[in-house]
């Protein structure tokens, strides 16, 4: 191949490479939220759910779940623990979300929010062990007065993963008890109720241009009722109302009627995780349709101005003045300094006249109070039918800022469309390829272990798609794979770029792939030829190169997509000759080979140092990414 150093192209966007959350397979609750009680505050419909009554050494006691709704009606329900006697001790275990996961020598915060009806009861805390031997304990608090937040530090002696956490009751009377929480106190920047230290910390190291949240189909909801509501996610965490997770789903191994969202991470806490990692945040808002795979149910369009107010409210609390409604919100929730939001998406994979009607009605709202904020579109889930093509040509008349497209799909797929945007219309609006994973045919894989699905193959087939959106970077403008987590444990959907459990989470070859573009993105397109034409599948190669004008450095990125060995003759017209380049490899030679939880390092970047000239000929390894970078 030729590359033009000198001639750089199009601008590549610092949003390039990005991110998308979904609470999808436990990403948030039993994720990136560390809370470790699962229905703490008694909120699912089966309030007693994840919840377990012992009564020991002859105690006499009862547990009583009040609602009461008409009094608060986003946390409706508490429990009222009598104890009759004061013999031995009444315990209310909380089996986690697949057990409670401590760490040997780390501190962990118990609190709940207790009342004292009627004579005097004690409580206290222990994490027990699989076999139900305690490896931490606090000291036990009397509840005295009306409501308030207990909370006691203590410490864990052992590793364990699925233990559970005992709230032990003592002494003669009545007390109400709401919000039993358990964090570890090393949770990312140490923020109190915070994510997942080791969790963030994997999304910080993909140095994501923008993070994409809260959804996907929980946006949607199965029906309205459910469906994503951002102001009823943000402050008090006690007062956040309760729903159903899209994703409670009862079949099979994805079996999860225990999936509920509790919004602890919530909208204030999203954007709070874009600034921490530098992503630029954009959220999607509910467009006044629920998911159509689930139910045909809308808001009619004279009852949609409540669904454009949130739109326009959002972008308030995210930006606005302090002296505003909701920026002073924002204020007062820690963040006077604004979000910086400049996108905004309008529905998940909605398709058909009822979504454009819908749409029309946000964006002349939206476009005409904030022309600043690009609006991000859908078009739904099937790159190549009928609907995709209606919506992506409705959109372009309509001059949405961009066109959200999602592929799900299998290998050949993405070989194939490396050249996707080569030839593509070219206008003012943009593609985003929101959601996007190599999906391997179920029977290629014999390992039964969740991950298995992450393979290296998928790997090296979504990174020659990504060449082919970096060689158009000035009509494909964002992308991301999805879904970002997934607990081994429970999970709906796989591939994802994350797994983890209780304990340890573990990064994908395609999670590498995300990295190595994202880290070697570049400020220009450059030129790759091969007989005056892009390398996008020629003999299994692909490839893109970019000028990183910010850090003085010619980026070539090439794909093997065969199972043997090529050798690529790279030419570099400029001057780049009498270097030392470093090249970076991602490859393996078994195709099926992939990271897992008792495995991470199975495939993973390894890097060397080259000498570099004019003319080069490199020998890329089998089923590999090889990113090379030169200093100019
Ligand atoms: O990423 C999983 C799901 O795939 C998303 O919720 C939805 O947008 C798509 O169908």
């Amino acid at each position: 191949i030729t590359v033009a150093a000198n001639q750089p192209g199009a601008r590549i966007s610092p949003h390039m490479w990005g991110i998308f959350f979904e609470d999808i397979n436990f990403a948030a609750d039993g994720g990136l939220y560390a809370e470790l009680v699962k229905n703490r505050s008694f909120e699912f419909p089966m309030p007693m759910m994840g919840w377990k009554q012992t009564r020991l050494d002859g105690a006499d006691a009862s547990l009583l779940v009040v609602n009461r709704s008409n009094a608060d009606g986003n946390n409706p329900r508490y429990a009222t623990v009598t104890l009759n006697n004061d013999k031995g001790r009444f315990v209310l275990t909380n089996e986690g979300f697949r057990g409670v996961g401590v760490e040997k020598d780390h501190a962990y915060n118990f609190s709940i929010m207790a009342h004292a009806v009627s004579g005097d009861v004690n409580i206290s805390a222990e994490v027990v062990d699989e076999k139900g031997s305690p490896v931490g304990h606090t000291e036990p608090v009397k509840v005295a007065g009306d409501w308030k937040t207990y909370q006691v530090k203590f410490a864990c002696s052992q590793t364990v993963d699925k233990g559970k956490l005992n709230v032990v009751f003592t002494g003669k009377g009545s007390i109400d008890i709401d919000m039993v929480s358990l964090f570890p106190e090393d949770t990312w920047k140490h923020r109190p109720g915070g994510l997942r230290a080791d969790l963030a910390q994997k999304l910080a190291d993909l140095h994501p241009g923008f993070m994409r949240f809260p959804g996907g189909c929980i946006v949607e909801g199965r029906e309205l009722l459910n469906r994503y509501q951002w102001k009823k996610t943000i402050g008090n965490v006690a007062e956040r109302q309760l729903i159903m997770n899209r994703w409670n789903v009862e079949f099979s191994y994805r079996n999860a009627p225990d999936y509920f969202q509790s919004f602890g991470l919530g909208f204030f806490e999203y954007f709070q995780l874009c600034e921490d990692i530098g992503a630029s945040p954009l959220p999607i808002l509910n467009c006044g349709m629920a998911c159509q795979f689930n139910s045909a149910e809308v808001a009619s369009v004279n009852q949609i101005d409540p669904y454009i107010q949130d739109a326009l409210d959002l972008i308030e609390f995210a930006n606005g003045a302090t002296t505003t409604k909701w920026g002073a919100l924002r204020a007062k929730l820690g963040h006077p300094q604004p979000f910086n939001l400049k996108m905004i998406g309008v529905g998940n994979e909605q398709w058909g006249e009822q979504y454009v009607e819908r749409y029309k009605l946000f964006a002349a709202a939206l476009k005409k109070a904030h022309p600043e904020v690009k609006l991000v579109t859908s078009s739904g889930p099937d790159p190549d039918g009928d609907r995709f093509n209606y919506l992506t040509q409705t959109m372009r008349t309509e001059k949405a800022g961009f066109i959200d497209e999602h592929y799900y799909r299998p290998p050949e797929w993405f070989l194939k469309n490396a050249s996707r945007y080569d030839n593509y219309e070219r206008g003012d609006t943009k593609i985003f390829a929101g959601e996007y994973a190599c999906h391997i045919p179920d029977a290629s894989q014999k390992d039964t272990r969740p991950e298995s699905h992450n393979t290296i193959w998928a790997a090296v087939c979504e990174a020659a798609l990504m060449t082919g959106l970096e060689r158009n970077a000035d009509v494909v403008q964002m992308a991301s794979y999805a879904p970002l987590f997934a607990r081994t444990d429970a999970w709906q959907w796989r591939p994802d770029l994350i797994w983890f459990d209780n304990l340890h989470s573990v990064a994908t070859p395609n999670y590498y792939v995300q990295q190595l573009f994202a880290t070697n993105r570049g400020t220009a397109v450059l030129p790759t030829h091969t007989d005056g034409k892009s390398l996008a599948g020629q003999d299994s190669i692909y490839s893109s190169a970019t000028l990183d004008a910010d850090n003085h450095r010619l980026i070539i990125k090439l794909v093997n997509a065969s199972a043997s060995v090529k050798t690529v003759s790279v030419n570099v017209l400029g001057n780049t000759t009498g270097k030392k380049a470093e090249w970076i490899q991602l490859s393996g030679t078994d195709k099926l080979a992939f990271n897992s939880i008792d495995h991470p390092d199975v495939i993973k970047p390894s890097s060397r140092t080259i000498a570099w000239t004019r003319d080069n000929n490199l020998k890329l390894d089998g089923v590999s990414v090889n990113v090379i970078v030169v200093p100019l």
